[in-house]
């Protein structure tokens, strides 16, 4: 695909994930010569800095890239140093953005960068609709000469009702065509891959139903806790930080029909559809048997001692914010009635892994008696990270007499495909706005409907201590409590174990 000559208008530039992310993303990408050939980057933010100051920070003085410029000759990083400028908006983001638009009209005019522009919103939420505003105002949102594109970070609302109003608020001065919403578990290969295993098969979408799957199980467990985000976290909590969006997604990919084809809106049609399809729980005793809520608390990890949640810097020591959240919901369509859904997401867990398991159900005649086999053993696991690949677990003879089965495997794993470069999700999504392609990002009605689903079960938790809330040590699997969501049919699937 063609990228056309354009600008990257970062709002936030001052800030970690530009930093962090960002550019070490558009760095990537210079490097493999995927950015056009007329192509400069506009840093805005309050800080004081200057186009030196501002390319200090965030390439030469950077922890972030510090070991991929290494590997780089010095006329190089210049080359790519040289197209990130920086603009100081002054005490606010809600101002005049007159001198703002002469920046960028001068940018455009010295490289020759075409009036295509990406804003890129990496600010805290509340400045979106401020910025869409100030950026209407001063006209910077025409069309006439060039696309306008908006790109804005998560979180996208703080519930069903700010959701709506954020898009709302939005689309007074953008087209939902012209809106990005990042959500960057959709740039990670393994989560683009679902679609590919389901649709590109013959072999797995025939079982990809209630008539063969008995339960479906996503894990996605980080070893860090809150970290220095303690005052963001605490506002947020386990749902809305991974849940509502992350997780949402990977389910809406797990559940959804196959699309008609592989653009954009079939793909996002379906999705919607899928999320619309989950079962929303609303009464008191259905939140209370399918979700559980925990914090993690002051343990000792490998002899050294490790802070609770309500210790942590930035959090509340009375606080109810979970940092773990497990939900057990059924999705009410033809393909996956009755199937129960298992999804987990928590810090401080014995190690950092997300995947999906596809738990196939027992034969419906067992023949082999055997003591020592393993019946409910046919498991498709889909890794997305780390060791990223898919897995078939199946059950083998044991050679000798008799019919004793034990489990075998069937492990690809993306690593073996060593020639190939992965690109890190940024890297792919910035790629793919640059490019007009909004497959990977979540439309208004996408959000909304995750928000439906997610919306009750906070509000419950909202209730405060009313609501039970468990602790767990760090470097455990959250609760023993969580395997309750089972009802003595299973338990939860530990990764590695
Ligand atoms: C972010 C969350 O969206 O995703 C973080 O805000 C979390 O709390 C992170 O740590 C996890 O992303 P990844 O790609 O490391 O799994």
């Amino acid at each position: 695909k063609k990228t056309e000559n354009q600008m990257l208008v970062i709002f936030g530039a001052s800030g970690d994930l530009t930093a962090r992310k960002l550019i070490p993303a558009l760095f990537n990408l210079y490097v493999a010569k995927h950015l056009p050939e007329n192509f400069v980057v506009l840093g805005v933010s309050r800080s004081a800095l200057t186009d030196e100051s501002f390319r200090d920070h965030v390439v030469y003085e950077s922890d972030y890239l510090k070991e991929k410029l290494k590997k780089l000759g010095k006329d190089e990083i210049k080359g790519f140093a040289d197209k990130l400028f920086y603009e100081d908006l002054g005490e606010s983001y809600d101002t005049d953005y007159k001198t703002l638009r002469k920046r960028v009209e001068d940018l455009k005019a010295t490289y020759k960068t075409s009036g295509n522009i990406i804003y890129y919103l990496s600010t805290p939420p509340t400045l979106y609709e401020t910025i869409a505003h100030n950026l209407a105002e001063a006209g910077m949102n025409t069309q006439n000469n060039g696309w306008k594109r908006l790109i804005v970070e998560k979180p996208f609302g703080y519930s069903l009702e700010t959701a709506k109003n954020l898009n709302k608020g939005l689309h007074q001065y953008f087209t939902e065509p012209q809106i990005y919403r990042i959500d960057h578990y959709l740039g990670k290969e393994t989560v683009q891959n679902l679609l590919v295993t389901r649709f590109a098969n013959s072999i797995f979408e025939p079982l990809w139903n209630r008539n063969y799957i008995e339960h479906v199980e996503i894990t996605n467990a980080e070893s860090v806790g809150v970290e220095k985000r303690g005052g963001y976290y605490d506002k947020s909590g386990a749902l809305r930080d991974m849940f509502q969006n992350h997780l949402l997604q990977i389910v809406s990919l797990v559940v959804m029909e196959p699309p008609i084809g592989a653009e954009a809106e079939e793909i996002r049609n379906e999705k919607v559809k899928a999320l619309k399809s989950l079962r929303v729980m609303r009464d008191e005793e259905a939140l209370f048997q399918n979700t559980i809520r925990a914090q993690y608390v002051e343990s000792v990890v490998d002899g050294k001692k490790v802070k609770g949640y309500r210790e942590e810097d930035g959090v509340d020591p009375d606080s109810t914010t979970e940092t773990y959240a497990a939900i057990k919901f059924y999705v009410d369509n033809w393909r996956w009635h009755g199937v129960p859904f298992y999804v987990r997401t928590a810090k401080r867990m014995p190690t950092k892994v997300t995947e999906v398991v596809i738990h196939f159900k027992e034969p419906h005649h067992q023949i082999f008696n055997e003591p020592g086999m393993h019946r409910k053993d046919n498991k498709l696991i889909i890794r997305i990270q780390p060791d990223e690949g898919i897995l078939i677990k199946f059950g083998v003879k044991v050679p000798g007499q008799g019919f004793k089965v034990e489990r075998a495997n069937l492990d690809f794993y993306y690593s073996s495909l060593a020639e190939t470069y992965v690109m890190e999700a940024y890297e792919r999504l910035l790629l793919d706005a640059m490019q007009g392609d909004a497959t990977l990002y979540a439309r208004a009605d996408e959000v909304e409907a995750a928000w439906e689903f997610v919306d009750p079960i906070l509000n419950y938790w909202q209730k405060g201590k009313d609501v039970r809330m468990y602790g767990y040590s760090a470097g455990v699997w959250g609760p023993e409590n969580a395997d309750e969501l089972f009802e003595g049919k299973g338990f939860w699937r530990n990764p590695g174990e």
